[in-house]
C-alpha cells in the first residue's frame, strides 16, 4: 500500500508548490510573451469528424465549452450535455463563435441536451434520450467537474458524485454504443494526492473536507484518481469484450476557470491576479481533451509503445517516476506539473501500487454508490415531489465566505 506519511504530509504539497512555482515563474511568463507574439504556439490536432457523434459534459463554460467548440469546428455532431437549462446558451455561444470564425459546418449538428450528473435519474434520462436520437457514439468527453465542499441533500459529496459517480453511470449506460469510440476522462494532476482506500469516505462526505483547500487535496483528488482509474478500467473492459474503443485520462493544466470559485471570497481578487499570470486559458486547457479525442493514436503513446494513460499540457523536465510511493516523496513529487506548456504531452500517471486491486475496488465502490444514491434520490423525490426539481441543492455544511454556488464567477 502507499506510504501514508508521504500521502498525508502537508510538507509534500508545500514543496511541490514551491518547486512548481519557481519553475513556472522562470518559464511560463516568458513563454506567454512569445506566444502573444505568435511564436511557439501549440497546434491543435485537426481531423474530419463529419458523421461522427460526440458528447461533451459540462460544455457550457470553461474547458468543456472550448472542447465542444473545436469538435464542432471539425464537423462533428456534438451533444452539449449541460445542467440547469444551460445547454441552449452553450449552443448559441458556439454558433456565434463558429460564425465569427467563418467556419462552415451544419449548425443543426449542435445538439443541446439536459444532464445533471448529481441526479442519477437525469443521467439515465440523458442516456435513454441519446440512444433514442443517435445511433452511434464516437467521442465521449467526461469533462464536467467541481471542487466544492459539502454534500448533497442525500448526504453524498457534491464533488465526488459529480466528478466520478455521475460519469461512471453515464459511461456504463452508453457502453454498448461505444465500439470504436474514444472516451476521454478529464482528470487532473491532483490525482496523485488521491487515495483509493478513501473513495467510500470521499463519496459519503467523511473525507475531512472541512474547507475549500482541503477539498482539493482530499475529495477532489480522490475523484480525479477515480477518473484516471476509470479510464484504465474501461480499457480492461474493452480488451475483455474485444471492443476497439479506447479510453484516456487527461489533465487540462491549471486553468483560469470557475472550478476555482470555491476559493474564499476574501482571496478571490488576489487569486484571480495570480491565475492571470500563471494559469492557462480554457482555450489552452482544452488541448489535451481534444488531442485525446481526435489525434492519431500513434501520437498518444508512451515511449514503450503502449497507449498513454495520462495526457497533460506540460513538458516534464525529469525522467519518469513510475513508483507512486517514491513519486509522492521528495522535492520533485510535483515534477509533472511544471515546465512550459506546449499543447499535449504524454504525462506520468501516478498509480496506486496495486493497480488491479484499485480497479476492482473502484468498480465495486462505484456500483454500490450508484445503487445507493439512486435509491435515496428515488425515496427523496417520492416523499417530496418538489424535490424533483431540486434534487441536490443544499450543501449540508455552510461555507459562508464562499461565492454563492448558483452564481457563476466567470474568471
Ligand atoms: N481549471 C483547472 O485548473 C483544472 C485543473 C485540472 C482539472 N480540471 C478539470 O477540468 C474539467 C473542467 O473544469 P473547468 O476548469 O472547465 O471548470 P468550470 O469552468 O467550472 O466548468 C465546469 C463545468 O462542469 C459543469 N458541471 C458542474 N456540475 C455539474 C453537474 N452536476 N452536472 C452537469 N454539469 C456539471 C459546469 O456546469 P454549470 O455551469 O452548470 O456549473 C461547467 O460546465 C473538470 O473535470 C475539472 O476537474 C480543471
Amino acid at each position: 500500500m502507499m506510504d501514508p506519511i508521504a500521502l498525508a504530509h502537508p510538507a509534500m504539497l508545500a514543496v511541490d508548490l514551491a518547486v512548481a512555482q519557481a519553475w513556472w515563474s522562470l518559464t511560463v511568463p516568458p513563454l506567454k510573451v512569445l506566444r502573444t507574439l505568435g511564436i511557439g504556439r501549440a497546434k491543435l490536432p485537426k481531423a474530419d469528424l463529419t458523421g461522427k457523434v460526440c458528447i461533451v459534459t459540462g460544455a457550457n463554460r470553461g474547458v468543456g465549452a472550448r472542447t465542444a467548440l473545436h469538435l464542432a469546428e471539425m464537423g462533428a455532431t456534438i451533444v452539449l450535455a449541460c445542467r440547469r437549462g444551460q445547454a441552449n446558451a452553450a449552443k448559441t455561444g458556439i454558433i456565434e463563435e463558429l460564425r465569427a470564425k467563418k467556419v462552415e459546418v451544419d449548425l443543426n449538428n449542435i445538439k443541446p441536451m439536459e444532464l445533471d450528473l448529481l441526479s442519477m435519474q437525469s443521467v439515465r434520462d440523458f442516456a435513454d434520450a441519446f440512444k433514442r436520437d443517435f445511433k452511434r457514439l464516437d467521442i465521449l468527453v467526461n469533462n464536467a467537474g467541481v471542487s466544492e465542499p459539502g454534500v448533497t441533500s442525500e448526504g453524498y459529496s457534491i464533488t465526488f458524485t459529480t466528478n466520478h459517480i455521475g460519469h461512471y453511470l453515464l459511461t456504463d449506460l452508453l457502453y454498448p454504443e461505444t465500439d470504436n469510440a474514444r472516451i476521454v476522462n478529464v482528470a487532473s494532476v491532483f490525482h496523485q494526492y488521491g487515495d483509493p482506500d478513501k473513495w467510500e469516505e470521499a463519496a459519503t462526505g467523511r473525507r475531512g473536507d472541512t474547507g475549500p483547500f482541503d477539498v482539493l487535496t482530499h475529495v477532489y483528488a480522490d475523484s480525479k484518481l477515480a477518473n484516471l482509474m476509470h479510464a484504465l478500467d474501461l480499457r480492461r473492459r474493452f480488451t475483455a469484450d474485444r471492443c476497439n474503443a479506447v479510453a484516456f485520462a487527461v489533465h487540462p493544466g491549471n486553468c483560469r476557470t470557475d472550478l476555482w470559485r470555491y476559493v474564499p471570497n476574501n482571496l478571490h481578487n488576489a487569486f484571480d491576479k495570480f491565475m492571470r499570470i500563471f494559469f492557462l486559458s480554457p482555450e489552452l486547457g482544452c488541448y489535451t481533451s481534444v488531442s485525446a479525442a481526435v489525434a492519431p493514436l500513434d501520437r498518444l503513446r508512451e515511449p514503450d509503445g503502449n497507449l498513454a494513460r495520462f495526457l497533460q499540457p506540460y513538458w516534464c523536465p525529469v525522467p519518469y517516476v513510475k513508483d507512486r510511493a517514491a513519486h509522492q516523496i521528495g522535492p520533485f513529487a510535483g515534477c509533472q506539473v511544471i515546465g512550459p506548456f506546449a499543447g499535449c504531452q504524454v504525462g506520468t500517471a501516478s498509480l496506486p501500487n496495486d493497480v488491479d486491486g484499485a480497479l476492482d475496488t473502484l468498480r465495486r465502490v462505484s456500483e454500490q454508490l450508484v445503487a445507493d444514491i439512486s435509491k435515496k434520490q428515488e425515496t427523496h423525490t417520492q416523499a417530496d415531489p418538489a424535490a424533483v426539481k431540486a434534487i441536490h441543492p443544499v450543501a449540508a455544511t455552510e461555507y459562508p465566505s464562499l461565492a454563492p454556488r448558483d452564481v457563476p464567477i466567470r474568471f
